[in-house]
């Protein structure tokens, strides 16, 4: 197996005012404190904020990263916010296809796919989400779902520089509940194979985040997974002291 250098992310949601940037002050302030994690670190706020963010992490390995962005560059898309527009803003990286996006925008996966095409070619590196309905897994299609969104969302070319997936069990997502570390392994040893069929050598690279409920408690056993090379956190990432509970699964 590839080693490959982990990541932990954290996802604010539509969480987060200019007072934000505290958590992300008291969050550099650990990561300059104690010997470095053997991980890289990033917040993905809401776009309102990603410049204030991206200020406040100055001189920390603290990367900031968007949401979601429009697939064209500009243009009349009234609302809409271009990976270009998040690059300019301080982004490094950008959160496509979550499923609360999937569900409350009914982004299909060509519409995630076209997103992460515009990610690369703003020169922002994309984390695609996928994952599984209770419904689904209960009908026992996790696998088939999964595979189907892989091929659907992510682009050719993909590699893994440019590009990170995110599995995220949609009935695992703010609700406390999560996966078994052996359910979790079948998922993430099926998308590494999966990447590694489509994209050679960059697929065993390519960093696979597990994302549903992760918290300092179940962090280390969920990090120790394998094929999970990292996290993509949601609730636990807003404060500070939480997400360095998770961090801390890498020290
Ligand atoms: P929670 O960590 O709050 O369950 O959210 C996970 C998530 O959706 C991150 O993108």
């Amino acid at each position: 197996m590839a080693r490959v250098k982990a990541l932990v992310a954290g996802n604010w949601k539509m969480n987060g005012v200019k007072a934000s940037k505290k958590e992300v002050a008291a969050l550099a302030k650990r990561l300059a404190g104690t010997q470095k994690p053997d991980c890289d670190v990033l917040i993905c706020p809401p776009a309102t904020i990603v410049s204030t963010l991206k200020d406040a992490a100055k001189g920390s390995k603290i990367a900031i990263g968007g949401q979601d962005c429009h697939a064209k560059e500009s243009g009349a898309h009234t609302g809409d916010i271009s990976a270009e527009m998040l690059k300019d803003a301080g982004a490094s990286h950008v959160i496509v296809g979550h499923s609360e996006r999937r569900a409350d925008h009914g982004e299909t996966d060509a519409a995630v796919r076209a997103k992460a095409e515009a990610a690369h070619r703003a020169g922002l590196t994309a984390i695609v989400c996928v994952g599984e309905t209770e419904a689904e897994r209960d009908a026992g299609a996790t696998l088939k779902v999964i595979r189907g969104q892989l091929k659907g969302s992510l682009p050719d070319g993909a590699t893994a520089k440019t590009t990170v997936i995110a599995y995220e069990p949609v009935w695992a997502i703010g609700t406390g509940r999560t996966p078994t570390p052996d359910d979790v392994a079948k998922v993430h040893a099926a998308i590494r194979k999966a990447l590694e069929a489509r994209f050679g050598a960059e697929g065993t690279k390519m960093r696979i985040l597990y994302g549903g409920s992760v918290k300092p408690a179940n962090a280390k056993e969920l990090m120790a997974v394998p094929n999970v090379n990292g996290a993509l956190v949601g609730g636990a990432s807003l404060k500070a002291e939480d997400f360095w509970g998770i961090i801390s699964a890498y020290l």
